[in-house]
């Protein structure tokens, strides 16, 4: 089950991939969760000390590495010279971190060379490290992408079984989801979930979604706004931290089944 967690910036993303990884390991399922933000912080919110998530070297940043895998130097451009196909399948073990059990991460950093500068040998090497992992690793893999549509561009996201647009109860929020959706199914992907996040009042949502998607009805799953996220996220803490019974941790569990139900269709 590869799972794509989608949406524009700040609508929760990381949020929903952090439980849902969660989730997934609670109910015995083996994870993988990959951040592939040029700012990752999946990391932190998956509960990891602040120590630890701030000294981990996004694959698409690690120089060194892509050297010894590539064969290029940095500053070396998109030549002939380097491999195309680096050793890629250590680095789960070797640069993976175990959140704990059944729940792993490694930060891939974006391999948008555009927001990265051009570090193309480690670009290179991070996108053949995602390519590797969605063909062959037989985890769950959950990936926070960056925000926006380029996720959609970079032949990836048509590997996925499933994708999770993240949205916020706004017109404009739900515009952008409708636009990364129909992105979505137009690469074959064949399972697309809206989440409508942060939501205030369930029912106007219901509505907004009813007005917006009446001609492209997709599967679509309400999260509440919930403040125990402010008081944890201010205190640095992971989503490990939220209460029992916080409402986006059942709204995400029920998120997950549904989940489950779709893959299974
Ligand atoms: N259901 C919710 N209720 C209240 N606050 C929320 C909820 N979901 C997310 N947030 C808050 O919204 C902010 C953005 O969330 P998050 O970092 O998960 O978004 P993102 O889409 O990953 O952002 P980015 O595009 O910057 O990566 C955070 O402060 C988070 O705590
Ligand atoms: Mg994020």
């Amino acid at each position: 089950m590869k799972l794509l967690i989608a949406g524009k910036g700040g609508v929760g993303k990381t949020t929903v991939a952090a439980l849902l990884s969660h989730i997934l390991a609670d109910n015995g399922y083996s994870v993988l969760a990959l951040d592939t933000d040029s700012v990752p912080n999946l990391a932190q919110s998956l509960g990891l000390p602040l120590e630890v998530a701030e000294g981990l070297v996004p694959l698409a940043k690690n120089e060194e590495l892509a050297e010894e895998r590539t064969g290029a130097r940095p500053g070396e451009g998109w030549g002939l010279l380097f491999s195309l196909t680096p050793k890629v399948d250590d680095i789960v073990d070797k640069f993976g971190v175990r959140v704990r059990d059944g729940l792993s991460l490694v930060v891939v950093g974006s391999i948008d060379a555009g927001k990265e500068g051009c570090l193309c040998p480690a670009i290179a090497l991070a996108k053949a490290f995602l390519n590797h992992v969605l063909l062959k690793r037989r985890e769950v893999i959950v990936v926070d992408a960056e925000a926006g549509a380029e996720v959609f561009g970079r032949g990836l996201a048509e590997k996925f079984d499933m994708t999770i647009c993240v949205s916020e109860p706004t017109v404009k929020s739900l515009a952008i989801s409708r636009k990364l959706i129909k992105m979505s199914r137009d690469l074959g992907v064949r399972r697309n979930v809206l989440v409508i996040n942060k939501v205030v009042d369930n029912l106007r949502a219901a509505q907004l979604y009813a007005k917006m998607f009446s001609n492209d009805p997709v599967p679509y799953h309400i999260v509440r706004y919930d403040e125990n996220l402010v008081s944890i996220e201010a205190r640095g803490l992971g989503v490990t931290s939220l209460p029992k019974g916080s409402p986006v941790v059942s709204d995400v569990f029920s998120l997950y089944n549904k989940v489950l139900k779709l893959i299974k269709l």
